[in-house]
């Protein structure tokens, strides 16, 4: 066994450099006004495409890997917009990015695009064309103006909302993109993932917005724990379940405290200079009845599940054994189930913000 665990680790090591990851979404200004250098490319049919072809009319280019899905989701959400865009006189022009991405990879993504066809043109990336749009990586989306000039640059995934607003934005200026609220322009670093090209990465810790997501699953798995022993115990009293019940407990509400740590400082960091985590706590506490915003929601159940989870605990330490070897084990395993599913409602919420 320790054999094939070390083959498996020799194997990850040695295909470490080929992995990709989706971008990092965010929008870029780096572009904008530059002239769209000359280039010449092949279509999915094997026609020929050239630079020219983009001129004289405003264009979406959008790059993706056949294998990604938050690159799917955004061809879709661009059938979506197909219609709008064409009577707006916007062109889309989408780019496979597999053959410098994945060369393996082609042919199976031309038999997918074969049989599910897009309603686009669909290009063939080529190394020229990577230096030509200072190609990152995907999804990627390029406006391009009229005048063959760039206009603003999305990385990684973005909804329909976003794509429409950044082809509003035509031929404007930086400001005017930040006026339109494109949200902020990151620097080339930061549209990447750590582990991207180096999967062993994620094994140390990554920047901030991470931890909360991270943490949050020892609670949540912990509180669920607890629930299953407490109802094995309504049907069966025994010693060493009581015991499981009240370490797993006392683990949970020890485990709750990095969670709202880290869920408030992430709350708090895109709110301005000074300490993220106190950002986030004046915010938290100034919105926290404010039930239409979809954080302060989850904030709200986060709360509820943390005053259940410490109000049985000190029910149990101030008590006793007689809690869990008396009847009234059953008004504390239905209070835990009551507790596991406002911690269902508020993580459902909770997945909803991170995965927007
Ligand atoms: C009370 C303070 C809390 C605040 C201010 C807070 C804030 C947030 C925010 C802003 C997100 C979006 C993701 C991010 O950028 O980090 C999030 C996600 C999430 N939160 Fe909280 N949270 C709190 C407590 C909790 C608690 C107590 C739990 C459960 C034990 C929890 C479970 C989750 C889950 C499951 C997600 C989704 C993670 C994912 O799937 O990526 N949160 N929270």
């Amino acid at each position: 066994m320790p054999r094939r665990l070390a083959v498996v680790l020799v194997v990850l090591a040695l295909t470490a450099g080929r992995s990709s990851a989706a971008l990092v979404p965010s929008i870029s200004n780096d572009l904008r006004g530059r002239a769209v250098s000359a280039f010449q490319a092949e279509t999915l049919d094997g026609k020929l495409f050239t630079s020219e072809d983009l001129a004289g009319r405003s264009t979406l280019v959008n790059c993706f890997a056949s294998w990604c899905p938050a690159c799917n989701m955004e061809l879709t959400e661009l059938q979506t917009l197909r219609p709008e865009l064409a009577q707006r006189g916007v062109a889309v022009v989408t780019v496979l990015v597999d053959p410098v991405e994945t060369p393996d990879t082609v042919g199976e993504a031309r038999r997918m695009l074969e049989h599910d066809p897009l309603p686009f043109r669909v290009l063939l990336m080529t190394p020229a064309m990577r230096d030509v749009f200072k190609y990152e990586g995907f999804p990627a989306t390029y406006i391009i103006n009229a005048d063959g000039t760039f206009s603003t640059t999305l990385f990684g995934y973005h909804p329909a909302a976003e794509l429409r607003e950044a082809t509003d934005d035509f031929g404007r200026g930086a400001a005017a993109a930040s006026a339109l609220g494109l949200g902020s322009v990151e620097s080339a670093a930061e549209r990447h993932a750590p582990w991207e090209g180096h999967p062993f990465a994620a094994f140390l810790p990554a920047g901030w917005k991470q931890w909360h997501p991270l943490v949050v699953h020892f609670p949540i798995a912990l509180l669920v724990l607890e629930a299953l022993c407490l109802c094995a115990l309504v049907v069966s009293p025994r010693a060493d379940l009581s015991r499981a019940s009240r370490a797993l407990l006392w683990a949970a509400v020890l485990s709750l405290i990095p969670a709202v740590y880290t869920g408030i400082h992430d709350a708090g960091l895109d709110l301005g200079p000074g300490s993220p985590f106190l950002n986030g706590l004046k915010d938290r506490a100034a919105h926290f009845l404010r039930i239409e915003s979809s954080v302060s929601l989850h904030v709200l159940f986060g709360f509820a599940t943390i005053s259940l989870a410490v109000a049985r605990l000190a029910w149990l330490t101030a008590a006793g054994e007689a809690v869990l070897d008396s009847r009234q084990r059953f008004v504390f395993a239905a209070l835990a189930l009551l507790g596991v599913w406002i911690l269902f409602a508020g993580t459902q919420i909770g997945g909803a913000i991170s995965h927007h």
